[in-house]
């Protein structure tokens, strides 16, 4: 069995990019995990460049962590991948609200319609 999760992460930074671009990134895993945790490992493991919400509530109520699973809006704090598996993570909105990677101004709009 693959004991892989591959991520296709949405990356753009305004600063230094000229265009957005997807960083895929392969993480061994055992078992299933949350996409707020998947971006955790690679955040502290692989590459601390990437910009996410990294506040996570638990409690199914801060909407924080809301990107874009596999193009549809989800909490990445509920959301589960399991190794085998390939995941593609974009924000919510690009390139409106957009400040840097998987980070973007939440706005009630953006908040309440998930
Ligand atoms: S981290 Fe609070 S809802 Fe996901």
């Amino acid at each position: 069995m693959n004991s892989y999760i591959t991520a296709s992460v949405f990356r753009f930074d305004p600063d230094k990019d000229i265009e957005p671009y997807y960083h895929e990134y392969q993480i061994k895993a055992e078992e299933r995990m949350t996409i707020l945790r998947l971006l955790n490992y690679i955040h502290c493991e692989i590459d601390p460049t990437l910009s996410f919400r990294r506040f996570c509530c638990s409690l199914y109520m801060c909407r924080s962590c809301v990107m874009k699973i596999n193009h549809q809006k989800s909490y990445a704090c509920f959301t589960e991948v399991k190794p085998g598996e390939k995941v593609i993570i974009e924000p919510i909105t690009y390139p409106d609200l957009h400040i840097k990677d998987l980070v973007v101004k939440l706005t009630d709009k953006e908040m309440i319609e998930l």
